[in-house]
Formats: structure tokens, C-alpha cells, sequence
């Protein structure tokens, strides 16, 4: 089987990001749909794509699709996919579910039935009657849709926002995924000054150097599929070499990050560190208020305190009455607000370029975009 369907699953609202990223990568889409996008590919894409994928959560190989109406249906055409091919006799496979709109509604149920139609395959292949399950991770999942079953299995692991390069946790920090998504939204290229004045643990500033420099997101982190025996040595051992070699490890930003708390600044520092572009990044401990703001045409990527999210003495409407004195100052500059807050254009008594829905885990969030003008043009961004 060389030509595979993988689904990158996304956040609500990053589909047609992450196709982008899978049309740069050289993928051929199948579809779009909501929180997901199907593509085409060969073995080698399974570590391509998990590498590179920066705004994705996993990627699943869509292992077989058919109707299945009873437990029968669905445990004989389980069975009859070839999972033994590439399930080892000491793989691990746990089974996963869900069901929306189906006959076969008992989610415990389909999966004790497909893991049981699994290990009767596997039985006919190896011959034997127990499996310890020590080895690898092989993680499928039965997802049941108007009765169609889908059966995947999760090449990345641990959900792909996990980059590797958070050693310190702070409290509140966006998704590594979500913020390289509001990099990529912007109209920042690295030419111009980023600065994150509630910069927290660093995420969108660390996001943005990474993209800077090319350098693959995962390449600090496991994945289950380096440890699948078919998949042979050679395709993860390449897909990594070339992500190094693709590295421009002498690319100098201009990044800016501050924040009011000291602690959150330390662990922005060490993040920024541990993922090899503490170099390119000024971190500053100062009240957004007081951050210094240099320069004409810079981006102004940031994620201020929630009023739900967290707890915290300072006035909102005070902040936003600051936040509105700073970008009436920093005419050429672009600005780019993520908040839970539904009414920051009257508070800031400006209207947004453009506004869209996104969420934080499960936070309902928007992201504001006020755009300044073009360096050395007179249009917007
Ligand atoms: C939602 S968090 C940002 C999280 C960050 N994006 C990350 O990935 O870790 C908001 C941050 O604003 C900081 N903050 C709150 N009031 C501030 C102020 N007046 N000036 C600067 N930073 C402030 C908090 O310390 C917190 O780190």
C-alpha cells in the first residue's frame, strides 16, 4: 500500500490554516471538513507530516471506512482490514471510540468488538492465542458517524502541540499550536519587530522564531509511529536529516516579549532556550505599560489576561484603556489581540480589520486584527 489517506485533526477554526501548511508541504488534499483535513500520501508523509505539521493536533491514518449497521457488520469488516501487516505480535493497541447519530450508539461496546475483531485477525497471523501487548503504541480509534465507521490509527501519540521545549508551565499559557496559528494569520514575516507585551512563558514569540528559522516543530519530541517496525528505519531517520539540514540556524529576528510577572518571564527565557532561539528573542520584565515599543511597521501579536480565565486584582477596563492609549501611539504597527473578551473594539474604541473565532481549548476566544499600514506602501496589513 504506497498511497495512504491521513486526516490532520484541528482545532475548530484552523482547518483551512492547516491545509495551507499540508499544500506547502507537497500533500494533496482530499477534503475539508470540520476540526479535520484529509490528505493523501505515501509512508514517508506519516513522519513528514507530524514533523512539520505546526498549527495541527495529530495525524491519523484512515485505516479503513465502510457501513456498519449491527456489532456483526462491524466486527467482520473490522477484521477483514489487513492489520496484521502492520500491528506487530507485540504491539500495543488500545481502541478508542466515539458515536454521533448511529445504530450502534454503545461506544464501550464498539470498541470491545473492534479490539476483538482486531485480535482475531492478528490470531490468524501469528498464530497464537494471547497477545502482552509490550511493544509499540498502534492506537486506533472507531469513530461512528450516520452509521459509517471509521477506523484510524494515531501515527503522532501525545497531541501534537506538544513541542517539547516547555520546561517551565506557568498558568494560562496558549497552545503551542493555536499560537504559531496566530503567527501564520498575521501578516508578520520575519523582517519585521514582533513584540508580545503579555508574553507570558514565551509561546507565540518562540512559535514565531521557529518559523522564523525553519526549524520543524517536532523535532525535540517523540512520535508512536518512530517506533512502527514497517515503517522501516530509513523513514523517520530522513525525514529528520532533512528538517535539520532545512534549519537557517543564522536567521536574527527582531522579538520582543515582556510580562508582569517574573516568574512567567523565567520560564519564557528557559522555554526560548530549550528550544535553540533564546538568541533572537528579548525578554523584558515590565508591565505592558511601560514595554518599550521601538520602531515603525512592527507586528504586535498578543494573548492578555482573560477575564475568565484568570484570577487577577488588576481592572480590566483600566488595561484596556492603556492597551488603547499604546495602539493610538503605534500608528504603523499592526496589531493582533486572541481574548475571550466579546466587546475589545469598544473598549479600545476601534473597529477590527478582521475578527475570528477560535478556541483555546475549550475557550471560546476571538482574534482581532487591526491592521497598520505596509512598510514602504500605502495599503494595510
Ligand atoms: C493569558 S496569559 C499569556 C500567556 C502566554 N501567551 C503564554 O503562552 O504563556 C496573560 C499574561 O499577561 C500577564 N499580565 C497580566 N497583567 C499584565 C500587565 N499589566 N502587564 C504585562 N503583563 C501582564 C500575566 O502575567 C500573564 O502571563
Amino acid at each position: 500500500m504506497d498511497r495512504i489517506e491521513l486526516i490532520a485533526t484541528t482545532t475548530f477554526g484552523l482547518e483551512a490554516v492547516v491545509k495551507r501548511e499540508l499544500e506547502d508541504l507537497n500533500f494533496e488534499i482530499k477534503e475539508v471538513d470540520n476540526g479535520k483535513v484529509t490528505f493523501y500520501s505515501d509512508y514517508n508523509g506519516i513522519a513528514r507530516a507530524n514533523l512539520w505539521l505546526r498549527c495541527a493536533d495529530r495525524v491519523l491514518w484512515k485505516f479503513g471506512e465502510f457501513k456498519a449497521l449491527s456489532f456483526d457488520e462491524l466486527f467482520d469488516k473490522t477484521m477483514s482490514l489487513p492489520w496484521a501487516d502492520y500491528i506487530p505480535k507485540d504491539g500495543k493497541f488500545t481502541v478508542l471510540g466515539q458515536s454521533v447519530k448511529s445504530k450502534l450508539f454503545s461506544i464501550s461496546d464498539s470498541q470491545a468488538i473492534v479490539k476483538k475483531a482486531i485480535v482475531e485477525n492478528m490470531k490468524n497471523k501469528y498464530n497464537i492465542s494471547w497477545f502482552q501487548e509490550t511493544g509499540a503504541e498502534y492506537t486506533v480509534k472507531v469513530s461512528l458517524l450516520n452509521d459509517i465507521a471509521t477506523l484510524t490509527l494515531d501515527t503522532s501519540g501525545e497531541s501534537l502541540h506538544k513541542r517539547g521545549y516547555r520546561v517551565n508551565p506557568v498558568t494560562a499559557p496558549i497552545k503551542e499550536t493555536l499560537a504559531a496559528a496566530l503567527v501564520k494569520l498575521s501578516y508578520w514575516t520575519p523582517d519585521r519587530v514582533l513584540q508580545d507585551p503579555f508574553c507570558g512563558s514565551g509561546t507565540i514569540l518562540i512559535e514565531a522564531a521557529m518559523i522564523g528559522r525553519n526549524i520543524a516543530p517536532g523535532l525535540q519530541r517523540d512520535f508512536a509511529s518512530k517506533h512502527w517496525t514497517f515503517l522501516g528505519e530509513n523513514t523517520w531517520r530522513d525525514e529528520i536529516r532533512e528538517a535539520y539540514q532545512s534549519i537557517d540556524f543564522d536567521k536574527i529576528m527582531d522579538l520582543r516579549g515582556s510580562d508582569i510577572d517574573e516568574s512567567s518571564v523565567k520560564a519564557a527565557i528557559e522555554n526560548a532556550d530549550e528550544a535553540g532561539v533564546l538568541d533572537t528573542i528579548e525578554f523584558e520584565h515590565s508591565n505592558f505599560k511601560y514595554a518599550k515599543y521601538e520602531g515603525d511597521y512592527g507586528v504586535l501579536i498578543t494573548n492578555p489576561p482573560y477575564g475568565s480565565r484568570l484570577s487577577h486584582d488588576e481592572d480590566l477596563s483600566q488595561m484596556y484603556e492603556e492597551m488603547k492609549k499604546i495602539f493610538r501611539r503605534l500608528k504603523t504597527w499592526s496589531k493582533y489581540v486572541i481574548t475571550d473578551e466579546e466587546n475589545l473594539e469598544t473598549h479600545l474604541k476601534v473597529n477590527a480589520n478582521r475578527k475570528r473565532i477560535l478556541f483555546n481549548g475549550r475557550i471560546k476566544t476571538t482574534y482581532y486584527q487591526f491592521y497598520g499600514p505596509r512598510p514602504n506602501e500605502k495599503g494595510q496589513n
